[in-house]
């Protein structure tokens, strides 16, 4: 089995955080996105990964290489325009050739992995096996139609009116028939051509497609909200060491990740939290649920909740809960008078506001 991974997408719902960065590339419990489903993809024993990319493909490439970090062979395909899941497909043809391939959108994380579902796959002998989960709004997602045994009958993407609350979460299955419905298909109104409607194509023609239920958490990072919520997650199940670089006066609690030459001073730090190489923590109060990248500075802040980009300079008093914080920007947090987003209870911050020099 090959891998083609999409992650062309350009994030418009996390500007201005992607104006500098892919959002393909947003740290999730310090780690990309992307390196996240590599993991999984990886552990399927896959080493044949295709890379789809669109304008952010140096920085891409630049980040994740050639693969061997993953025991794995990477190839980059250039998607000039953003003409859809399908397009990716037919793309990459010349590196799928017939071989049976997940196709996995890059901006999606699912924790438990896909090792089930691509067992189902082999099992049902599927020419597409879809994984699905229920959801409680599916407008935003395609949405799969199944009969008692798993077939699916029918497949919309986002309907106004979903006939079922099974979403497609981004990871397909494929054999090679895929190629045929790909190429029989005609842009959609959104002028792309789209993979729910070639594995319609499939379904009419009387292919064999499945769907297989994931039950774990799974997230599709498009904006502030989902990405701190993942990242909450995923610090979740961090076991944590005590890191040294401590200075004695400060106090760390729970698990709590610190990187290489990463320091701390007169703080305290309640786990779960990640601090990236290099970072200087210095009279701050973190809680729960903060990642901070790698190069940080935070002098005096309060953050809990929070995901700090590598390189962000920060200092300020409190507020700063459910905040994303730039790599571009030297935030100063300070609580306003009233109640601001990031307060706890709050709506998620998106700081990236510049300090005049
Ligand atoms: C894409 C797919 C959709 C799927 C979703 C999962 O939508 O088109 O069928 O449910 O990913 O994240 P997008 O996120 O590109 O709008």
């Amino acid at each position: 089995m090959k891998a083609l991974v999409l992650a062309g997408g350009l994030g418009t719902r996390l500007r201005p955080f992607t104006e500098t960065m892919p959002k393909q590339l947003m740290p999730i419990a310090n780690q990309p996105v992307l390196e996240h489903v590599l993991t999984n993809i990886r552990a399927l024993g896959v080493r044949e990964i295709c890379v789809v990319v669109g304008e952010w493909g140096p920085a891409i490439e630049a980040r994740l290489g050639d693969g061997s970090r993953f025991g794995a062979r990477i190839t980059y395909l250039r998607q000039e325009q953003p003409l859809g899941l399908a397009h990716c497909v037919a793309l990459a043809r010349p590196f799928l050739g017939d071989d049976d391939f997940v196709m996995y959108l890059g901006d999606n994380v699912v924790e438990s992995g896909v090792a089930e579902l691509a067992e189902d796959f082999r099992n049902h002998r599927s020419d597409a096996h879809l994984a699905v989960a229920r959801v409680t709004d599916p407008r935003a997602f395609g949405v799969a139609e199944l009969d008692t045994e798993g077939r699916v009958l029918r497949l919309v993407e986002k309907p106004s009116r979903p006939r079922s609350d099974l979403a497609l979460i981004g990871v397909y299955f494929f054999g090679p028939a895929i190629h045929r419905a790909v190429a029989a298909i005609r842009p959609s109104a959104r002028g792309e051509l789209e993979i729910t409607d070639a594995v319609q194509r499939l379904v009419e023609g009387g292919a064999r497609v499945t769907a297989g239920e994931y039950d774990g958490y799974w997230k599709d990072t498009g904006s502030v909200a989902d990405l701190l919520d993942c990242n909450r997650r995923l610090l979740d199940a961090l076991e944590g060491d005590v890191g040294i670089g401590t200075d004695g006066r400060s106090s760390l609690n729970g698990p709590v990740r610190l990187g290489p030459g990463a320091t701390v001073v007169r703080s305290v730090i309640n786990g779960p939290v990640v601090v990236g190489a290099g970072s200087l923590i210095e009279d701050c109060h973190i809680g729960p649920g903060t990642s901070i990248g790698s190069g940080c500075v935070l002098r005096g802040a309060e953050l809990r909740n929070s995901i700090v980009l590598d390189g962000a300079r920060v200092t300020g008093r409190s507020g700063g809960s459910g905040s994303l914080i730039s790599d571009t920007a030297e935030v100063h947090l300070d609580t306003p008078p009233d109640a601001p987003p990031g307060a706890p209870g709050g709506q998620p911050n998106a700081l990236a506001r510049e300090v005049a020099p």
